[in-house]
């Protein structure tokens, strides 16, 4: 459904008219946030953040397919690249917090990503931190995530890490993307990709125009039209929204023609889902994607 008909459809089932500026976001969110169970409106879009990372070790193959299985499409990453030039996904720059790194190498702190090389890196144990259970598990490489994805019939919504970092990235993650067969036609309506740099998003649009993009931050809306000629969504922490803001967003077409879209993170509960909800936002990152869908009835 178009984004403007939800909006419009939300305040027919509210019997209000759109608001420009944030109710009393309590009651009102609460309302919306029940009439999205109740089946009267588009829920939005749930995305399991760094995969089910409440569930299993997050940005591993364990946490995908752990979204696949308890019934989630979409999936979140995160990517980065090691010293010899490797995509990988992992969140962090540095190893320590979710691999055993410092055990296997003692000597090489500040344990960056970057400093390390593929090999040494599948070494690593990404599981055991979280759990005993996933002792063993790997950080993947993207390509070997990108076929996971492939092989869970998900869809991905990918971050690039630091770019600042790891100069040229854009280029080269778009580069194992369509080697792996997703930017075909098919594949672009199951991608999104997103960053904290504006000037990394910029530089995606600019090299494959089709793909959908994603800014993670909240623009001033002054300068959500300098935004909107290279990005299709805004994705801001919740805790920065209003259903003010969202409507300004929302009034604002992308590159591909489209409304700008919202993709709030990092959701984990009930009250502030449907908070989020009740503010019309078109996606709900969390790491916890079946509290999401038990609040608003969405997956
Ligand atoms: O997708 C939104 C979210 O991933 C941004 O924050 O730090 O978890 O990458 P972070
Ligand atoms: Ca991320």
């Amino acid at each position: 459904m178009h984004t403007r008909v939800v909006v419009a459809t939300v305040a027919a089932v509210l019997g209000t008219a759109a608001p420009l500026l944030s109710p009393a976001p309590g009651a009102r969110a609460g309302e919306v946030g029940e009439a999205v169970k109740a089946g009267k409106v588009t829920a939005p879009t749930v995305v399991a953040h760094r995969g089910a990372s409440a569930y299993a070790p997050e940005n591993t193959l364990a946490s995908i397919d752990k979204a696949a299985a308890l019934g989630f499409t979409w999936v979140e990453n995160d990517v980065q690249r090691t010293k010899d030039g490797e995509l990988v996904v992992i969140h962090d720059d540095s190893l320590p917090r979710t691999t055993n790194v410092k055990t296997l190498f003692p000597g090489r702190a500040p344990w960056k990503v970057k400093d390390f090389t593929a090999a040494e890196i599948a070494r690593l144990d990404a599981g055991r931190w979280f759990s005993p259970a996933y002792a063993g598990t790997r950080v993947p490489t993207l390509k070997q995530y990108m076929r996971r994805v492939e092989h869970n019939h998900e869809s991905l919504l990918m971050e690039i890490k630091n770019p600042e970092l790891y100069p040229g990235i854009e280029r080269q993650a778009l580069k194992l993307l369509g080697d792996e067969g997703w930017l075909d036609r098919g594949h672009l309506r199951r991608l999104i990709v997103q960053s904290f740099s504006a000037d990394s998003v910029r530089k995606v649009h600019e090299l494959r125009p089709a793909i959908t993009t994603a800014f993670l931050g909240t623009p001033k809306v002054a300068q959500l039209h300098e935004y909107a000629r290279s990005i299709d969504l805004v994705n801001p922490a919740y805790q920065s929204l209003s259903i003010g803001y969202v409507s300004a967003v929302h009034a604002f077409d992308g590159p591909h023609g489209k409304p700008l879209r919202v993709f709030a993170w990092t959701v984990n509960d009930t009250a502030t889902a449907r908070k989020v909800a009740g503010y019309r936002v078109d996606g709900v990152i969390t790491n916890k994607p079946d509290v999401v869908r038990a609040a608003l009835g969405s997956g």
